[in-house]
């Protein structure tokens, strides 16, 4: 079963739906993308740090790319994309390599269904662990995760005035075990 069969399309209790991105998301997902970033990584790392992943990670060509291989994953209530999930692989890895929910929504359980249809994702592909990096002094981001069932692995130095990566890893049932399999 993959997230776009879900019977439901992803929808919450509260309206939100949770799906794969499409085109015409591109603007949406940029713009939880930049103020999310903003409101995040300013204040624990600051302005200059913010300017170089938005211009690496949040270009409209990187994310339209992400979103035209089926790697990208958004939560919209109503017209607006209120947050956006990304991931994919590196080397044997099954990598989630963004989590973003923009702050006025954070709290309402838009990360957690983000975060389950990424692990669907991953155990449809037959995956044995996710893995994700986290900004060390992200207290909320490793909260988060720590209550997902991810536990650290490693810290990576990002090199002179970069942040710190802490690297975290959730262990996958396999995809018999859990019901779902690729249909694809
Ligand atoms: C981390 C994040 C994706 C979680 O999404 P969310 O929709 O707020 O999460 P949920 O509502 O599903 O779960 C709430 C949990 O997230 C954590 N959390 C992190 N930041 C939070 C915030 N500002 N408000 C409330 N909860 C927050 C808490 O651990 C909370 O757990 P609790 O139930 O014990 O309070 C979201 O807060 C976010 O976008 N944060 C900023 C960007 C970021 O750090 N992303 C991760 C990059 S690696």
């Amino acid at each position: 079963m993959s997230v776009a069969s879900t019977g439901t399309r992803g929808h919450g209790v509260d309206g939100v739906e949770v799906r794969p991105a499409v085109g015409d998301d591109l603007s949406g997902v940029l713009s939880v993308g930049h103020r999310t970033w903003l409101a995040t990584y300013e204040p624990l790392v600051g302005p200059e740090y913010v300017a170089m992943g938005l211009a690496k990670w949040w270009t409209s060509d990187v994310v339209a790319a992400s979103i035209r291989k089926g790697r990208t994953i958004v939560a919209v209530d109503g017209d607006d994309v209120v947050g956006v999930a990304t991931f994919g692989p590196q080397d044997d890895d099954f990598v989630l390599w963004k989590l973003y929910v923009l702050p006025d929504n954070h709290g309402n359980g838009v990360g957690s269904r983000l975060l389950d249809a990424v692990v669907e994702r991953a155990v449809e592909g037959g995956h044995s662990r996710i893995v994700l990096s986290h900004i060390e002094g992200n207290a909320g981001a490793a909260r988060f995760y720590a209550r997902h069932g991810f536990t650290e692995t490693h810290r990576e130095s990002g090199g002179s005035d970069m942040p710190v990566s802490v690297w975290m890893e959730r262990p996958l049932p396999s995809a018999e075990a859990t019901g779902t399999e690729d249909a694809s």
